[in-house]
Protein backbone atom coordinates (compact mmCIF):
# COMPACT_ATOMS: atom_id res chain seq x y z
CA UNK A 1 0.00 0.00 0.00
CA UNK A 2 1.35 2.95 -1.25
CA UNK A 3 0.62 6.60 1.22
CA UNK A 4 1.61 10.09 0.55
CA UNK A 5 2.86 12.04 3.67
CA UNK A 6 2.37 15.78 2.42
CA UNK A 7 3.99 17.16 5.40
CA UNK A 8 6.82 16.84 8.67
CA UNK A 9 3.32 16.22 10.24
CA UNK A 10 1.83 13.32 8.10
CA UNK A 11 5.53 11.70 8.25
CA UNK A 12 5.32 12.22 12.28
CA UNK A 13 1.87 10.54 12.55
CA UNK A 14 2.73 7.56 10.33
CA UNK A 15 5.61 7.15 12.54
CA UNK A 16 3.39 7.69 15.50
CA UNK A 17 1.10 4.86 14.16
CA UNK A 18 3.57 2.33 13.80
CA UNK A 19 4.99 2.67 17.00
CA UNK A 20 2.32 1.37 18.76
CA UNK A 21 2.22 -1.70 17.08
CA UNK A 22 5.77 -2.57 17.52
CA UNK A 23 6.99 -5.36 19.72
CA UNK A 24 10.15 -6.63 20.62
CA UNK A 25 12.57 -8.36 18.16
CA UNK A 26 10.75 -6.43 15.55
CA UNK A 27 13.36 -4.62 13.06
CA UNK A 28 12.62 -1.96 9.91
CA UNK A 29 14.19 -2.10 6.86
CA UNK A 30 14.18 1.95 5.49
CA UNK A 31 15.36 1.68 2.25
CA UNK A 32 14.96 5.09 -0.49
CA UNK A 33 16.87 8.02 -1.98
CA UNK A 34 19.16 10.21 -0.63
CA UNK A 35 16.85 12.70 1.22
CA UNK A 36 13.51 10.51 1.17
CA UNK A 37 13.20 10.89 4.76
CA UNK A 38 14.63 7.53 6.57
CA UNK A 39 16.32 9.79 9.33
CA UNK A 40 13.43 11.80 9.95
CA UNK A 41 11.03 9.22 10.12
CA UNK A 42 13.51 6.99 12.30
CA UNK A 43 13.64 10.56 14.27
CA UNK A 44 9.59 10.40 14.86
CA UNK A 45 9.63 6.98 15.53
CA UNK A 46 11.94 7.65 18.47
CA UNK A 47 9.86 10.03 19.69
CA UNK A 48 6.98 8.03 20.21
CA UNK A 49 9.13 5.40 21.56
CA UNK A 50 10.21 7.57 24.24
CA UNK A 51 13.38 8.41 23.35
CA UNK A 52 15.02 11.34 24.55
CA UNK A 53 18.18 11.10 22.91
CA UNK A 54 18.94 13.53 19.45
CA UNK A 55 18.57 11.09 17.05
CA UNK A 56 20.57 11.69 13.99
CA UNK A 57 22.18 9.33 11.23
CA UNK A 58 25.21 7.29 12.16
CA UNK A 59 26.63 7.44 8.92
CA UNK A 60 30.08 7.24 10.45
CA UNK A 61 29.54 5.48 13.73
CA UNK A 62 27.12 2.84 11.92
CA UNK A 63 25.12 1.94 14.97
CA UNK A 64 23.07 4.28 17.59
CA UNK A 65 21.37 3.18 20.25
CA UNK A 66 18.83 5.27 22.41
CA UNK A 67 16.87 4.01 25.14
CA UNK A 68 13.02 4.33 25.10
CA UNK A 69 10.69 4.02 27.49
CA UNK A 70 9.64 0.20 26.93
CA UNK A 71 12.22 -0.68 24.21
CA UNK A 72 16.06 -0.04 23.15
CA UNK A 73 16.39 1.60 19.69
CA UNK A 74 19.34 0.39 17.46
CA UNK A 75 19.49 2.18 14.47
CA UNK A 76 22.27 1.85 12.15
CA UNK A 77 22.56 3.54 8.58
CA UNK A 78 24.27 1.12 5.84
CA UNK A 79 25.36 3.74 3.61
CA UNK A 80 28.97 3.73 3.95
CA UNK A 81 29.10 0.09 4.41
CA UNK A 82 30.67 -1.87 0.95
CA UNK A 83 32.40 -5.17 2.87
CA UNK A 84 30.27 -8.11 4.20
CA UNK A 85 33.13 -8.88 6.33
CA UNK A 86 32.08 -5.20 8.04
CA UNK A 87 28.41 -6.04 7.85
CA UNK A 88 28.89 -9.63 9.65
CA UNK A 89 30.88 -7.69 12.35
CA UNK A 90 27.64 -5.60 13.12
CA UNK A 91 25.85 -8.43 14.52
CA UNK A 92 22.48 -7.60 13.64
CA UNK A 93 21.39 -11.02 14.63
CA UNK A 94 22.74 -10.67 18.20
CA UNK A 95 20.26 -6.97 18.27
CA UNK A 96 17.48 -9.01 17.17
CA UNK A 97 17.83 -11.50 19.48
CA UNK A 98 18.33 -8.93 22.75
CA UNK A 99 15.34 -8.22 24.73
CA UNK A 100 12.81 -5.34 24.60
CA UNK A 101 14.73 -4.40 21.31
CA UNK A 102 13.93 -3.03 18.24
CA UNK A 103 15.78 -2.08 15.16
CA UNK A 104 16.06 0.32 12.09
CA UNK A 105 18.15 -0.06 9.20
CA UNK A 106 18.43 2.73 6.80
CA UNK A 107 19.74 1.78 3.70
CA UNK A 108 18.49 -2.09 4.50
CA UNK A 109 18.80 -2.92 0.95
CA UNK A 110 22.71 -3.19 1.36
CA UNK A 111 22.35 -6.33 3.60
CA UNK A 112 23.18 -9.79 1.93
CA UNK A 113 22.89 -11.23 5.20
CA UNK A 114 20.42 -13.77 6.09
CA UNK A 115 17.65 -11.92 8.54
CA UNK A 116 13.61 -12.58 9.31
CA UNK A 117 11.21 -10.65 7.25
CA UNK A 118 11.44 -7.06 8.43
CA UNK A 119 8.52 -4.57 8.69
CA UNK A 120 9.34 -2.96 5.36
CA UNK A 121 9.22 0.68 4.53
CA UNK A 122 10.03 2.63 1.69
CA UNK A 123 10.45 6.17 0.78
CA UNK A 124 10.69 8.30 -2.47
CA UNK A 125 10.85 12.03 -2.71
CA UNK A 126 7.68 13.53 -4.39
CA UNK A 127 8.40 17.14 -3.73
CA UNK A 128 9.84 19.38 -1.04
CA UNK A 129 7.16 18.62 1.34
CA UNK A 130 5.99 15.64 0.31
CA UNK A 131 7.07 11.96 0.22
CA UNK A 132 5.67 8.35 -1.15
CA UNK A 133 5.59 5.70 1.56
CA UNK A 134 4.88 1.92 0.93
CA UNK A 135 5.17 -0.48 4.13
CA UNK A 136 4.66 -3.57 4.29
CA UNK A 137 4.33 -6.10 6.85
CA UNK A 138 4.72 -9.77 7.69
CA UNK A 139 1.78 -12.21 8.02
N1 LIG B 1 6.94 14.81 4.36
C1 LIG B 1 8.23 14.71 4.68
N2 LIG B 1 8.66 13.58 5.32
C2 LIG B 1 9.97 13.44 5.63
N3 LIG B 1 10.93 14.36 5.41
C3 LIG B 1 10.55 15.51 4.80
C4 LIG B 1 9.20 15.72 4.41
N4 LIG B 1 9.13 16.94 3.83
C5 LIG B 1 10.35 17.46 3.85
N5 LIG B 1 11.23 16.61 4.43
C6 LIG B 1 12.66 16.90 4.61
O1 LIG B 1 13.40 16.01 3.82
C7 LIG B 1 14.64 15.73 4.44
C8 LIG B 1 14.79 14.24 4.62
O2 LIG B 1 16.09 14.00 5.09
P1 LIG B 1 16.51 12.68 5.84
O3 LIG B 1 17.84 12.93 6.42
O4 LIG B 1 15.40 12.22 6.73
O5 LIG B 1 16.61 11.66 4.61
P2 LIG B 1 17.35 10.25 4.54
O6 LIG B 1 16.47 9.39 3.69
O7 LIG B 1 17.69 9.76 5.89
O8 LIG B 1 18.66 10.61 3.72
P3 LIG B 1 20.09 9.89 3.76
O9 LIG B 1 20.01 8.73 2.80
O10 LIG B 1 21.01 10.95 3.28
O11 LIG B 1 20.38 9.46 5.16
C9 LIG B 1 14.64 16.47 5.79
O12 LIG B 1 15.31 17.68 5.64
C10 LIG B 1 13.16 16.70 6.03
O13 LIG B 1 12.89 17.85 6.82
MG1 LIG C 1 19.48 9.11 6.78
Amino acid sequence: MTQLLKSLDDTKAFATDLAKTLTSGDWISLVGELGSGKTTFVHYLCEALGVSDEVHSPTFTLVNCYQGRQFRVIHMDLYRLDHEVDMANLDIDGYLNQDQTIVLIEWADKLTLELPEPISIQLSYVDETTRAVQIKVPE
